[in-house]
């Protein structure tokens, strides 16, 4: 049995500052009762495995009752478990579970819209135009003489207008899918029962949260609504920047933020809030602040493709901003919602460049052996930066994306807003393989998302105890990094400009860690120092290609 002390994780009010994450998408995990969907007792089973992977702390996707229109982000009661995975008591064991191994649990939260099955929405609906229960979302008249067209230009994530409407004529607002109406954050009650569900967490011995969305909960709601000249929310995201869209990153969203931080310092140690905001780098300090949820979501190291100059302004950006925030600086490869890392870094030339969100199988992968090593060598480089690491699950088997899922299978609703042009997510969420063979690859029941069947191969069985497999690459770099990894969040970058334009980064960490990767495919020179660990075979000649190498002292020079 592992040791369920695990001295090297970090206790304390700043246990979060430079953590190892990993995101558990609960359905896909594992599953104890063999209905094919995971299950909380499934990840309670599995903390002595995560235990060992070395991670700090697991951020769970909800797992909230759910008519799974879109994967659960769509929430019935944001204060219970989803029969289907689980009941309360079994969500407390898993907590008792995860910190018997010293493992911290990060819960999602999401507030900007509930599922169309919440009793609030049903009240509203039953209530009628003009009734006080209508008031805790967005509805509204349409325009055009009969009503007939949305009140608004404005679109949702998942394709098509961002209003539908009822038999009585009322349009409802819902940024993503028909079936999560947004809630309206001018209404006291919105507030008051979001505090409540954080509390209810916390008191169950929660650490800390993942709010979805964090950027568009406050709307200008005052009339006329304004238009925004229909562009796609994907390209107001990237371009919003005043404070002042109608919409998405509104100044006063921040006023939320402070109310929660003052629940969250009601524990000890405070809760710990981390924000999905997908706004622009010098806006994303306001979510990270110390007031507010203390730290946010970094996808820029996500977006940058195989470049070694492209991601060192990242780095330093990324760096600047989070120091900028009294936060440190988190870093993601790969999610619920993006192409997998190993996929990603190996896309064909006639790939969408911004495929990386939300397409997923539809795009081309060439050469799965080269995403696989990319994705090694970029996974070293993030676990040596400064700050939080969020993997996602599966990533230490360095699973591709699923690419070959029928149409039929598909269940994101990406797919069908999309009318048949953007496959979805659904080729990161398939369920993970745990054994070599049978049902499910040890997974648990028929899976809810088929299985490859090359899934057996990279099965945790498989990999274990193998010293050249991409999970014990993972084990064993999650183990250096425990004993690397100091409180000093700084690092110092060596070689010049010359060197990152022929491919290669190099920096190091206190206390003589030096990180270096060669994106080129060239071999290149291995600077001096007692090598640590390598993302591949090092040979004779130098570091290989796409290779992240960790040396210790004495590599100046
Ligand atoms: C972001 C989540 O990560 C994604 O999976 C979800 O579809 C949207 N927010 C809407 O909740």
């Amino acid at each position: 049995m592992t040791d369920s002390t695990a001295p090297h994780r970090q206790d304390g009010p700043d246990w979060w500052r430079q953590a190892a994450v990993y995101q558990i998408y609960p359905r896909s995990f594992a599953d104890a009762d063999g209905d094919g969907l995971g299950d909380i007792a499934g990840a309670a089973s599995r903390m002595s495995y995560l235990s060992e992977l070395g991670v700090d702390a697991v951020w769970l996707s909800p797992f909230y009752p759910s008519a799974l229109a879109d994967g659960g982000y769509d929430v019935a009661d944001y204060r219970n478990v989803d029969p289907r995975l689980g009941t309360l008591d079994d969500f407390d064991a898993m907590v008792a579970e995860a910190h018997r191994f010293s493992i911290k649990v990060i819960v999602d939260i999401v507030p900007n819209h509930t599922s169309d099955d919440h009793e609030w929405f049903q009240a509203a609906l039953r209530a009628g135009p003009g009734s006080p229960e209508r008031e805790r979302y967005v509805f509204r008249q349409g325009k055009g003489q009969d009503g007939e067209l949305p009140p608004t230009d404005w679109q949702s994530m998942f394709g098509g207008p961002a209003w539908s409407r009822l038999p009585d004529g009322w349009w409802y607002l819902h940024l993503f899918a028909p079936e999560q109406p947004d809630l309206n954050w001018d209404h006291p009650d919105v507030h008051a029962d979001f505090k409540k569900t954080l509390r209810f967490w916390s008191d169950r011995g929660v650490d800390g949260f993942r709010i979805d969305v964090a950027n568009a909960l406050t709307k200008d709601l005052t009339e006329p609504l304004r238009d925004v000249g229909g562009i796609s929310i994907e390209e107001q995201m990237a371009t919003v920047e005043d404070g002042q869209h109608p919409f998405l990153d509104r100044d006063e969203v921040h006023e939320i933020y402070r109310e929660w931080r003052e629940v969250f310092n009601e524990y000890d140690p405070p809760r710990v809030g981390v924000a999905e905001a997908w706004v622009k780098k010098e806006r994303l300090v306001r979510y990270a602040s110390p007031e507010g949820l203390g730290q946010a979501f970094n996808f820029d190291y996500l977006k940058t493709g195989w470049s070694a100059p492209e991601l060192r302004s990242v780095i330093d950006v990324s760096l600047r901003t989070a120091r900028a925030a009294g936060a440190s600086a988190t870093w993601v490869l790969s999610n619920h919602d993006v192409i997998r890392h190993a996929s990603r870094f190996a896309l064909a030339e006639d790939a969408d460049p911004e495929a990386w969100l939300l397409s997923g199988g539809t795009q081309p992968v060439a050469d799965r052996e080269r995403g696989l090593r990319r994705a090694r060598a970029a996974t070293m480089l993030e676990l040596a930066l400064p700050g939080s690491a969020y993997m996602y699950q599966g990533e230490e088997l360095g699973l591709p994306e699923a690419a070959e899922l029928a149409e039929g299978d598909l269940q994101d609703p990406v797919w069908e807003r999309s009318s048949h042009t953007r496959k979805g997510r659904d080729g990161c969420r398939v369920p993970l393989p745990w054994t070599r063979e049978g049902e499910s690859f040890g997974f648990g029941g028929t899976p809810w998302l088929p299985q490859p069947s090359y899934f057996g191969e990279l099965s945790v069985e498989a990999q274990e105890g193998d010293e050249t497999s991409t999970l014990e690459l993972y084990r064993e770099a999650l183990r250096l990094r425990h004993k690397l990894v100091g409180t000093d969040e700084s690092l110092e970058w060596i070689g010049s400009q010359e060197t990152e334009e022929a491919g290669v980064l190099h920096f190091v960490r206190p206390d003589g860690w030096h990180c270096v990767t060669n994106f080129s495919s060239e071999t290149k020179p291995l600077p001096a120092g007692e090598v640590l660990l390598s993302s591949g075979p090092l040979g004779d000649e130098g570091l290989p290609g796409e290779t992240t190498v960790w040396l210790r002292d004495g590599a100046e020079g």
